[in-house]
């Protein structure tokens, strides 16, 4: 790996198997529009939710090296399967040797630290890819901050296709969004929040509002991320002078760039211009 030198101020990196990261990054970007970022979606290899996790660790890795060749010396894994299935491997085995000063930041703890102020009874309710939800990642951070907590966790593998192919506001979406939510409140009535714990899933949010009971609380990730990265830049000043500051934002995809942006405008109801590249 080229590292660029340790000194040089480099943008935020926020990375995500496709797309569905752009949620975490309007998010962090409203709350500090001032600095440079740098979004990087292996869309060529998405979705990570039904790979194993040596390949969801291996995958993450080398998109973590590259933003940091990149300059990056903070990154965030916008995606909820990488850090649940890659974040702590790297973290622990990687970051070590390969650039001890650097950062890599998951979305799952902010959450879950955010999640105690929605409930009211304790009653939660996860939805993520297949890959997120088997890791038992959210029932095991939940279990660790609010041990009388009952968490549900409920697969939803035909979401992100849903996103993904633009049906996300199409009546083929609702047949899909009952269900889930079905499945999930027959597993536990009393849930009286419920997480969007998938990237891609704020897409659909309106449909799923529709169908969920009014009284469930619905909770999104994109501000509760940016509101740990703040608190996280303030408390690390030695962090925040690496951080360039021109209010910049460029994308990559490993797929072609054209269609990253086209669908990366929908994410984010602006045009942007991505660049493709190999990892
Ligand atoms: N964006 C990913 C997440 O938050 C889901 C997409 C995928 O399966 O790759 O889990």
């Amino acid at each position: 790996m080229n590292l660029a030198d340790n000194k040089t101020p480099g943008p935020i990196g926020v990375f995500d198997s496709g797309y569905g990261g752009l949620t975490i990054l309007d998010g962090i970007r409203s709350m500090m529009p001032e600095y440079d970022y740098i979004y990087l979606g292996d869309n060529a290899r998405t979705p990570y939710g039904t790979r194993s996790f040596e390949v969801v660790y291996e995958f993450t890795l080398q998109a973590v090296k590259r933003l940091f060749e990149m300059g990056c010396h903070l990154i965030i894994l916008g995606c909820n399967t990488a850090s649940a299935k890659a974040l702590r491997s790297i973290q622990q085995l990687d970051l070590p040797h390969l650039a001890p000063e650097r950062r890599v930041l998951g979305v799952i703890r902010p959450t879950v630290e955010a999640l105690g102020s929605f409930t009211r009874n304790g009653h939660v309710g996860i939805f993520g890819t297949p890959g997120t939800i088997r890791s038992n990642s959210y029932n095991l951070e939940i279990a660790k901050l609010y041990p009388n907590f009952v968490t549900t966790g409920q697969e939803c593998p035909l979401w992100v296709p849903l996103v993904e192919n633009k049906e996300f506001n199409s009546p083929g979406a609702d047949y899909f969004v009952k269900k889930y939510i079905a499945n999930l409140l027959e597993r536990d009535a009393e849930i009286d929040t419920v997480l969007l714990g998938c990237t891609h899933y704020p897409l659909l949010l309106n449909k799923i509002r529709e169908h969920m009971p009014p009284n469930v609380k619905i909770v999104t990730q994109g501000n509760i991320v940016a509101k740990s990265l703040r608190n996280y830049i303030d408390r690390h000043p030695e962090m925040e002078q690496r951080i360039s500051k021109h209010g910049s934002i460029k994308y990559f995809t490993t797929e072609n760039a054209e269609k990253f942006s086209e669908m990366g405008s929908v994410f984010l109801s602006q045009q942007i211009q991505a660049q493709s590249i190999s990892l």
